[in-house]
C-alpha cells in the first residue's frame, strides 16, 4: 500500500477500505507516513468526507492507536459527558459528583482550554494541590471507590489524534465534521465508557457558529457513538452568551460550587440537571428507569441535601486538593487587582458575544492563546449583567481579575467590544434547543 494512492483516492472522492484507513493511522503514530502526505490526506478529507463505514474503520484505527481503558471489572455503567467548548462552561465540575453521588460511575478525562474557549482541566488545577495527572490505576480506583474521577488526556490515549490534531492546526482542517467526530469519540471511548452524553454548542461563542452545522455534528457523533456499539445522546445547546456570571478559573469553581449547593446561576443548574437527567437514564441508575422526571427528582434532593456537595469535596481530597476550599471558596487563589467595568449609557443588555467574552478572559491571563501558555488562575471575570438586563449609565456590567494593570486594560477593550448597550430586548434562543438520540 501506497499513501499516495490512497490521498489521490480520496481526492478523487474515493471511499477507502478498512485496512486503508488503518494503513494511514498507523502510519501517522509510529512515523512511516510523512507529514505532508498525512496533512493533504486530511485537506482531502475535508473536501470529500468519509461516509458512514469509512468513518466506522477510521475511528476505530484511531482509537486502538494508543490504550482502550476495560473498566469492566468496575460494577454498573460508565457515563461520561462531552461539551464541544464554549465560555463560562464549568458544567463537569458540578455534574460528575452529582452523577456519581446518584449511582452513575463517572470516568471522565477532560482537556485543556484553547482559544476563546476554557478547559475543565485548568479550572480544577485552580484548587489548591488538586492534580490531574494520576496514573491509569488510580484513575480506575477512584472510579470505583468514588464513583468519579477526572484526569487529563495521557500520552497513552489516542496518539494518532495528538499527531493528526497537530496537522490539521497547522493546515486550516479542523473544521471537518467526520475529522472532529472521530477525534473527539477516539478520545472518549478509550475511558472505557458504556455511554456517552454529548453537549453540542452553537452560536457566538460555539467552535460551530450555525445551528445546521452543530446539528450535523451532533447527529454524525450520535451515529458513529452507537456504530461502535456504546450509547449515545446529544443536547444542542446555546452558545451565544456565556453560560453564567463567571468566566476563568477559580471564578468558575467558585460557582460551581454554589451550584453544587443547590444554588448558583438558573442557566448553570438547569443544563448541570438536563445533562444529569441523561446521564442517569444512560447510566441505568438506581431507581431512575426510563423516566425522566424521576432522574431530575434525584438529582435535585442529591443538590437540595447536600451529598452532591460532600461528593465534590471527597473528590478533591482523593486527587490532592484542598477540600476546604468548598466550603470556604476565599481559599481558592484571588486576583491581584480587581477592576469594575461600568456601562457608558442606560438601556437593555442586547449583545453579549460568548467569543469576545471568552477573548477578554484571555487577555486578562485566565486563557492560552497558545498551547504553550501558562494560565493565571485567578485572573477572569464576573459578569454583574447578563443577556437582556436592564442597564443603568454607571452600572457595573462586569468585574475583572487580573495580575496586572496591562491585562486589566486589554480584557477591559474586549469586554467592552462584546457587550452592546441597546434598546430593543434580544432574541434569546433556549438553553437547549434540541435533543438527539
Ligand atoms: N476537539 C477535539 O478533541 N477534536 C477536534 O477535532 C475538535 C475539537
Amino acid at each position: 500500500m501506497r499513501a499516495y494512492d490512497l490521498i489521490r483516492k480520496k481526492r478523487d472522492g474515493g471511499s477507502l477500505s478498512a485496512e486503508e484507513l488503518q494503513y494511514l493511522v498507523w502510519g501517522a503514530t509510529g512515523g512511516g507516513i510523512a507529514d505532508e502526505q498525512l496533512a493533504a490526506f486530511l485537506m482531502a478529507v475535508f473536501f470529500r468526507g468519509m461516509d458512514a463505514q469509512e468513518l466506522k474503520a477510521w475511528l476505530h484505527a484511531m482509537l486502538h492507536s494508543g490504550r482502550v481503558l476495560d473498566l469492566s471489572a468496575i460494577p454498573g455503567r460508565k457515563v461520561d459527558k462531552h461539551s464541544t467548548g464554549g465560555v463560562g462552561d464549568k458544567i463537569s465540575l458540578p455534574l460528575a459528583p452529582l452523577v456519581a453521588v446518584c449511582g452513575v460511575r463517572v470516568p471522565m478525562v477532560s482537556g485543556r482550554g484553547l482559544g476563546h474557549t476554557g478547559g475543565t482541566l485548568d479550572k480544577l488545577e485552580s484548587i489548591p494541590g488538586f492534580t490531574v495527572d494520576l496514573s491509569i490505576a488510580r484513575f480506575a480506583e477512584l472510579v470505583n471507590s468514588l464513583g468519579v474521577c477526572l484526569i487529563g488526556q495521557t500520552g497513552e490515549i489516542a496518539p494518532a489524534d495528538r499527531k493528526l490534531y497537530a496537522l490539521r492546526d497547522a493546515t486550516a482542517t479542523v473544521e471537518s465534521v467526520p475529522l472532529i467526530a472521530s477525534s473527539i469519540l477516539s478520545k472518549k471511548l478509550a475511558e472505557g465508557i458504556d455511554a456517552l452524553v454529548l453537549d453540542v454548542k452553537t452560536g457566538r461563542g460555539a467552535f460551530m457558529k450555525e445551528t445546521a452545522q452543530a446539528r450535523t455534528l451532533a447527529r454524525t457523533m450520535v451515529d458513529l457513538c452507537r456504530a461502535m456499539g456504546r450509547g449515545c445522546v446529544a443536547l444542542l445547546t446555546d452558545m451565544d452568551a456565556p453560560l453564567g456570571h463567571a468566566v476563568g478559573n477559580a471564578v468558575e469553581v467558585r460557582e460551581s460550587i454554589e451550584v453544587l449547593r443547590g444554588a448558583g446561576p438558573p442557566d448553570v443548574r438547569e443544563l448541570t440537571l438536563r445533562l444529569g437527567v441523561e446521564m442517569l437514564i444512560a447510566g441505568d441508575a438506581p431507581g431512575v428507569g426510563d423516566d425522566p422526571l424521576l432522574a431530575r427528582m434525584r438529582l435535585e434532593t442529591a443538590l437540595a441535601d447536600g451529598q452532591a456537595l460532600k461528593r465534590f469535596a471527597q473528590l478533591i481530597e482523593a486527587q490532592g486538593g484542598d477540600p476546604a476550599v468548598v466550603d470556604d471558596p476565599s481559599k481558592l487563589p484571588q486576583p491581584k487587582i480587581v477592576r469594575e467595568v461600568r456601562a457608558d449609557r442606560s438601556g437593555l443588555l442586547t449583545t453579549l458575544d460568548a467569543e469576545l467574552v471568552g477573548l477578554a478572559a484571555v487577555e486578562l491571563g485566565a486563557g492560552r492563546a497558545r498551547k504553550e501558555d501558562d494560565v493565571d488562575h485567578a485572573a477572569g471575570l464576573i459578569l454583574h449583567k447578563r443577556l437582556g438586563d436592564e442597564v443603568r449609565e454607571g452600572d457595573v456590567i462586569a468585574e475583572l481579575h487580573a495580575a496586572t494593570e496591562s491585562r486589566l486594560d486589554a480584557g477591559e477593550l474586549r469586554l467592552r467590544s462584546a457587550a452592546r448597550i441597546g434598546d430593543a430586548p434580544p432574541q434569546r434562543k433556549p438553553l437547549v434547543l434540541e435533543r438527539l438520540a
